[in-house]
């Protein structure tokens, strides 16, 4: 089984308080439709999760009184988006059914039987970046955070990460010309400070996950989400540009 994350930077213009990348979404979709396994697959949040979080500073999780309105407000926008992701898959005749993630983490954890029963039944679970209560008080928590969870739980076989870069590079490729690709990085060697303009920690946030999920997993790509074929290839465990994680 494969873990898909399809980053915010991919299916939103994360510049701009939601909105869509609508081709780049219909793109996916058509790959993801033609894919004849069950897969778990994760979005981000992009600019309808981000920029009201940093706004309202939801980023530094905290007691949910006193921050109802700005809470629900960023979990409405997330699931709009789920919304917008789970039609565009549906009309290729991708069978996915979405989990809001804040009705799958309860005070214990998440609830990853109905994850489980889902992918029994051949459903793909869909989950993605979201706020979510526990005890009082609310987190945003990033796919990348949920994917680490789903892989101790399932040892994924694979988990690709799309996003709107070829991969990882020793700097911040959109800032630094000169920046080095990596087709092929030990996460032990990796040490990625970028500066982290969302509310997860942005590519450092990522790469820290990505280390903590290694022992669960027999492969960690990180492809460009913008070209479709890559990901066809990645999802088929076929050779195409990206960074493979060990
Ligand atoms: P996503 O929304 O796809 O999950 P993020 O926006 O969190 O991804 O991170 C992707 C961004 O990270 C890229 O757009 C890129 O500009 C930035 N970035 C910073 N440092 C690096 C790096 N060393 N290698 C690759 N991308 C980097
Ligand atoms: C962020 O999720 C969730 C919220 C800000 C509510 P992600 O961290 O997974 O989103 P992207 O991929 O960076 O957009």
């Amino acid at each position: 089984m494969k873990i898909l994350k399809i980053g915010g930077s991919v299916i939103t213009n994360k510049d701009k308080y939601r909105s869509v990348n609508r081709e780049a979404i219909a793109n996916i979709a058509k790959v993801l439709g033609e894919f004849p396994e069950p897969l778990i697959l994760v979005h981000g949040a992009g600019s309808f999760g981000h920029n009201k979080s940093l706004e309202f500073g939801l980023d530094t999780p905290g007691k949910v009184r006193g921050k109802e309105i700005e809470i629900s407000t960023v979990i409405n926008d997330v699931l709009s988006l789920n919304s917008i992701i789970s039609d565009a898959l549906a009309a290729e005749g991708f069978r996915g059914i979405s989990l809001p993630t804040h009705a799958i983490y309860g005070n214990n954890g998440p609830n990853l039987d109905i994850v489980e029963e889902m992918l029994r039944n051949t459903f793909s679970p869909i989950l993605y970046g979201d706020i979510i209560i526990q005890k009082g008080n609310y987190r945003i928590i990033s796919g990348d955070e949920i994917i680490l969870d789903m892989s101790r739980k399932f040892k994924p076989d694979e988990i690709i990460f799309a996003t709107d870069v070829d991969g990882l590079y020793s700097s911040d490729p959109k800032e630094y010309s000169n920046a080095k690709f990596f087709r092929d990085v030990r996460a032990s060697e990796l040490n990625i400070k970028d500066k982290g303009k969302d509310a997860t920690g942005s590519m450092t946030g990522k790469v820290e996950k990505i280390k903590l999920m290694l022992p669960f997993t027999r492969k960690v790509m990180i492809v460009n989400g913008m070209f479709p074929e890559r990901l066809k290839k990645a999802l088929n465990d076929e050779d195409t540009i990206g960074t493979v994680v060990h």
